[in-house]
């Protein structure tokens, strides 16, 4: 009680502190526009003060850091244009404007969509007749030459890359989204820098203050320790978590040798990046995807991720953009074990505080588990295990992206269903590498390493889905199959509780891009299998009802369209799984004010039926499928299509 007392007094004076800083600053503003900001400030100070003291509480700068970042946030504040005021106020009015059904994600790279940033706004009627309204626009700040991580090694924040345009492209594209209601997503890679930033430089000629942004050591001796539990993002390609300077010293590179990870236990870290992404949301970016968060924070004896610090730093910055720009959002790419990925929207004391979306990595990998082994048991258990989300966010829903698929399975996760961890994890690389007799996937192992067996997997949705081996063997059933299997998937993430993010190309089914093994900066790492350079000759063809682009678009637009019309789809409506009663069939419920929407899906190349008592037909008696657009009994078994899929609501609920 006391400690509490304590607490609530010295968050009331720094709040006092912070809202003197901030009325200094703000000077000469209209006394309106303060008012708004202290009370901001007021509102969202609890947030940041309790993460701020986790990081940097013992640190006798502690306070005077604060002054400096409360500083910043006035001036990025008051630097805000106008149309960007108005909309933190829509966003203050409609907080929820992310989770509505209506919004469908999208992700490209720049350059391989449409050549540069200016590039893309060219091509914005094509993303809205797939309805697009949320835009996530891969790497595109300024990166070192050669080999740059896809972009993952950033060496100017503030700059788009030269060879995809300029930062005022970059708020032109912003405005012209926004006409259009479709929101910017960019990644901020706050991790690391390129190892050519800078401050790296600066670092590299030993420069005291500049080193202090990154953790640097004088010999291996701290290195050796840490290495003994860390474990590898890439262990082919760039192994070990620590590069050699030259002057002796090492910095830690969790990822490639050119990616210098930057230390978030100095304060000075937590303003310059809080201040960069204050930048680019006042040219006009609304969505930041925060790249590789859960490696954010350093512990001795651990494998250095999901530390407890990194919510904390998370929650402080989610404060910093409600105060300075509250019509910006977060997405946290955390890639993790299931029992970890709750905690990045928020659980216990961080919950709803934190980050307002997240990659569900979990939901990723059991969709392609589920589809090898034509069994939802592995899904099913996972996936009702994980806690509720809060429901102030929204997961972000995938099958591909630009990275490697990790079979993030434990032994643990596996042992629920009978089976072994590893045993799974190898059937799984083997399925979608081709190797296992029978599979209809085409991929490639990506970071395999024979000593533990251990591998991920590259190759495009189509690809892996097995549209590549059907179109080659020329089998119409196999073809059909594939594109099943697309729209299986497709129908899984618009009806999760989340944002849908389309990954470019999936649209119209592109396949494995084998043309990376040509170019020197890409043949080492085969991620760029499923990079490809969009297929502008094959979108032509996708309103042709015979052509596989056809055929998959119109699929799409489908789900898209009935997802729209549908309010169970609001990312707040919780999802709860449903026992299907057949392994290979994934059911699960929305239980909506309006009226239960049931999702039933057909793993398996065969016809199922389940019982028709596991759909909601609430108290009209009488089930619509949404998707076919017919009724359905409820006296006699639904029947369940090869690889189908049902969107069941109570029939009275359908308008
Ligand atoms: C994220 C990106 C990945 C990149 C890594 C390092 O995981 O998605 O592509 O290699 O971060 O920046």
């Amino acid at each position: 009680m006391i400690g509490d007392l304590d607490q609530s007094v010295t968050s009331a004076s720094m709040l006092e502190r912070a809202i003197a800083v901030a009325t200094e600053e703000l000077d000469g503003l209209a006394e309106s526009d303060v008012e708004l900001f202290t009370l901001r400030l007021a509102r969202w100070s609890a947030d940041l003060v309790e993460g701020w003291d986790v990081a940097y509480g013992n640190r006798p700068d502690a306070a005077s850091s604060l002054d400096r970042l409360v500083r910043m946030l006035s001036r990025r504040y008051r630097e805000r244009r106008p149309v960007l005021r108005t909309l933190d106020l829509e966003r203050i009015l409609r907080p929820d404007w992310f989770q509505d059904p209506s919004m469908i994600g999208y992700v490209c790279y720049p350059a391989r969509f449409a050549g540069s940033v200016a590039g893309v706004g060219r091509r914005l009627d094509y993303l809205q007749e797939l309805r697009i309204r949320y835009l996530h626009l891969m790497p595109l700040l300024a990166t070192r030459d050669g080999e740059t991580d896809g972009g993952y090694a950033v060496t100017d924040y503030r700059a788009v890359d030269p060879s995809l345009g300029t930062i005022d492209d970059l708020e032109s594209l912003c405005d012209e989204l926004r006409q259009r209601g479709m929101s910017l997503c960019v990644d901020l890679v706050l991790n690391h820098t390129a190892a050519e930033h800078p401050w790296a430089i600066a670092a590299s000629a030993g420069d005291p203050a500049a080193s202090a942004m990154y953790r640097i050591f004088p010999d291996r001796t701290m290195p050796d320790r840490y290495e003994r539990t860390l474990p590898q993002a890439f262990p082919q390609i760039a192994p070990g978590n620590f590069t050699e300077l030259p002057d002796g010293r090492w910095v830690w590179t969790t990822f490639h040798p050119y990616q210098w990870d930057l230390d978030w236990s100095n304060p000075a870290v937590f303003i310059e990046m809080t201040d960069v992404l204050l930048d680019l949301a006042n040219r006009g970016v609304e969505v930041f995807r925060l790249d590789a968060v859960a490696f954010m924070w350093k512990r001795l004896g651990t494998d250095c991720q999901n530390q407890p610090e990194v919510h904390d730093l998370l929650q402080a910055l989610r404060a910093c953009a409600r105060i300075a720009a509250p019509a910006v959002i977060f997405k946290a790419e955390a890639i993790v074990a299931p029992d970890q990925l709750a905690a990045y929207l928020g659980v216990g004391r961080h919950h709803g505080r934190v980050s307002d979306m997240a990659y569900h990595n979990s939901l990723m990998v059991q969709f392609w588990s589920s589809l090898a082994a034509r069994d939802t048991r592995l899904m099913v258990g996972l996936l009702r295990r994980l806690p509720r989300k809060p429901a102030s966010t929204a997961w972000a829903t995938y099958i591909r992206c630009h990275d490697d698929i990790g079979w993030a399975i434990t032994e643990q996760d596996a042992a629920m269903v009978g089976w072994g961890g590893q045993a799974h994890r190898t059937f799984l690389s083997d399925f979608y590498s081709g190797a296992f007799p029978g599979t209809f996937a085409r991929g490639e192992l990506f970071n395999h390493v024979p000593e533990t067996g251990d591998s991920r997997i590259s190759g495009s949705f189509a690809s892996l889905a097995g549209l590549e081996a059907a179109l080659e063997a020329a089998d119409p059933r196999l073809i059909d199959d594939a594109i099943a299997r697309i729209r299986l998937g497709h129908a899984l993430i618009m009806a999760w509780d989340g944002v849908p993010i389309l990954y470019m190309g999936d649209e119209i089914g592109m396949l494995s891009d084998l043309s990376y093994a040509d170019d020197p900066a890409h043949s080492a790492d085969n991620r760029w299998l499923h990079r490809p350079i969009m297929d502008w000759d094959a979108v032509e063809r996708r309103h042709r009802p015979e052509a596989i682009e056809g055929r998959i678009f119109a699929d799409l637009r489908r789900l898209v369209d009935t997802r729209r019309s549908a309010p169970q789809f609001h990312a707040a409506t919780p999802l709860d799984i449903v026992d299907s009663g057949d392994q290979g069939v994934l059911a699960f419920a929305r239980r909506h004010p309006n009226g239960t929407l049931t999702g039933i899906y057909n793993f398996t190349e065969t016809r199922r039926t389940v019982d028709a008592s596991i759909a909601s037909a609430e108290a009209t008696g009488i089930l619509f499928d949404l998707l076919s657009g017919s009724e359905v009994a409820v006296d006699r078994p639904i029947e369940m299509a090869p690889l189908g899929v049902r969107w069941l609501i109570p029939a009275a609920a359908e308008a």
